[in-house]
């Protein structure tokens, strides 16, 4: 493994809905993700994160799995509904409490909390009044940010406003797959809007409690080019402007691409300012790059994506493809020039079926190549000059997987729901000595 520079901050990630369990706890009030994983079909095993890793009351015995990987960051998110109950009005001093615990735990084993505003969790009385379709849903969230960071501002090291907002948008208002399952194709843009409006007036009011440095976590996926026509090039890069671009051009001031549903009734004068308030830091989520091709006559759509042939597969059938992550990151670079903030890479990891042997010992030597493979892809990509300044591996635990329940196991240590056992995998081992190194 080459030489990375002094400073360089590598980390892992959760995120709060998918480890903490106690959602009725100490005030929490409902989320989305609560109402949606309650419902009959949503979740593939049928489970919900009531419980999850129960993280919430075992975060001192993960603090210490954290001290182990000797892991200088730990990026972890903060339920809204923990901090405001129903998306509005003062905070819940018990639901900060939990946070304002974790953070210390982090600072005195030495890890640099890194909190996450929104990781999809929205609490369940904003989504009743339209929830990111709503306009007024962006200034709750800059309400809930202030709150967040006047309690815990002096100690958190970076703040991040958003996950994923084009994940959030398309699984959740655009095909309905993750919560709030809604089902609207491409009238799903406001979600998008308003989302970025939300990180946009986040940033001010961080700022205004002096709480930085700040950034946004977008997942990115170099898109791969299925066939030579002018159609299929058409394609490419309307899937690229709505995954690559639409979350990004007008953070860094190229105002919004031309992608397929964006609606400008939307926009109001004056937003694009309020989106393009100087960030810190660019997180970068990768997992897989995506093939598309021109659509069939008739699609509603103005791609189709394809399975990419040649590159073995996680558990979760994406390809491993690390070179993507090398590609994202040059394209970032000449995309945005001067204009690109830091990058830190804020997720990257890779589901399989790990379970323990007989001795009890649990060994993942795809998890371990795949790790490797990316953090030299992205080694590459700093020596071509890309200003990457952190990576966090997703994720400290197995922990819940969304729609697809506890069935992928994403974690460098093992988690037995039953007994709530947490064991270190090899690839836990493998990082920390990375780290070390
Ligand atoms: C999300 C995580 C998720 C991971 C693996 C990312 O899109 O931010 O919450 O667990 O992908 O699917």
């Amino acid at each position: 493994m080459p030489d990375f520079p002094a400073g360089f901050r590598w980390g892992v990630s959760t995120s709060a809905y998918q480890i903490e369990g106690a959602t009725t706890v100490d005030g929490r009030g409902p989320s989305i993700w609560d109402t949606f994983a309650h419902e009959a079909g949503r979740i593939v095993d049928g489970s919900t994160g009531d419980q999850a890793c129960d993280h919430y009351h075992r975060h001192a015995e993960d603090t210490a799995l954290l001290a182990g990987l000797g892991v200088s960051a730990y990026r972890f998110s903060i339920a809204w509904p923990r901090v405001q109950p129903t998306g509005t009005g003062p905070a819940n001093a018990a639901g900060l409490d939990f946070y304002d615990r974790l953070v210390d735990g982090l600072l005195a084993a030495g890890i640099d909390p890194v909190a996450t505003l929104f990781h999809w969790d929205l609490p369940q009385p904003l989504e009743d009044a339209g929830g990111w379709l709503q306009r007024d849903t962006a200034a709750r969230f800059a309400e809930y940010a202030d709150l967040t960071a006047t309690r815990l501002g002096d100690r958190v090291k970076l703040w991040i406003t958003l996950n994923e907002p084009f994940i959030h948008m398309t699984l959740g208002y655009g095909i309905g797959t993750h919560a709030p399952g809604r089902m609207l194709l491409f009238d799903a843009f406001p979600a998008a809007h308003h989302q970025l409006l939300g990180h946009g007036l986040a940033v001010a009011a961080l700022r205004a409690r002096t709480a930085s440095p700040v950034a946004i976590a977008n997942n990115y996926s170099p898109v791969r080019q299925v066939g030579d026509t002018d159609a299929d090039r058409a394609a490419a890069q309307a899937y690229d402007a709505l995954h690559n671009r639409l979350f990004t051009d007008p953070l860094l001031g190229r105002g919004y691409p031309d992608a397929p549903g964006l609606d400008p009734a939307v926009i109001r004068d004056g937003d694009l300012d309020v989106l393009a308030a100087p960030i810190d830091v660019l997180g970068v989520n990768y997992y897989n790059p995506t093939g598309v091709r021109a659509p069939e006559e008739g699609s509603p759509l103005p791609f189709e994506m394809v399975p990419l042939d040649g590159y073995p597969r996680t558990a979760f059938d994406w390809p491993v493809a690390p070179d993507g992550l090398r590609e994202l990151l040059r394209q970032l670079h000449h995309r945005y020039g001067d204009a690109l903030p830091p990058v830190q890479v804020t997720e990257s990891g890779c589901a399989y079926d790990d379970a323990p042997d007989a001795q009890g010992r649990v060994d993942d030597p795809e998890r371990i190549a795949y790790l490797d493979g990316h953090v030299r892809a992205m080694r590459e990509a700093m020596a071509e000059g890309v200003p990457v300044t952190g990576y966090f591996v997703w994720s400290l635990l197995d922990n819940w997987e969304w729609a697809e329940g506890f069935t992928k196991r994403f974690g460098l240590v093992h988690v037995d729901y039953p007994t709530q056992r947490r064991t270190p995998k090899s690839s836990y081992a493998w990082f920390r000595d990375l780290v070390r190194r």
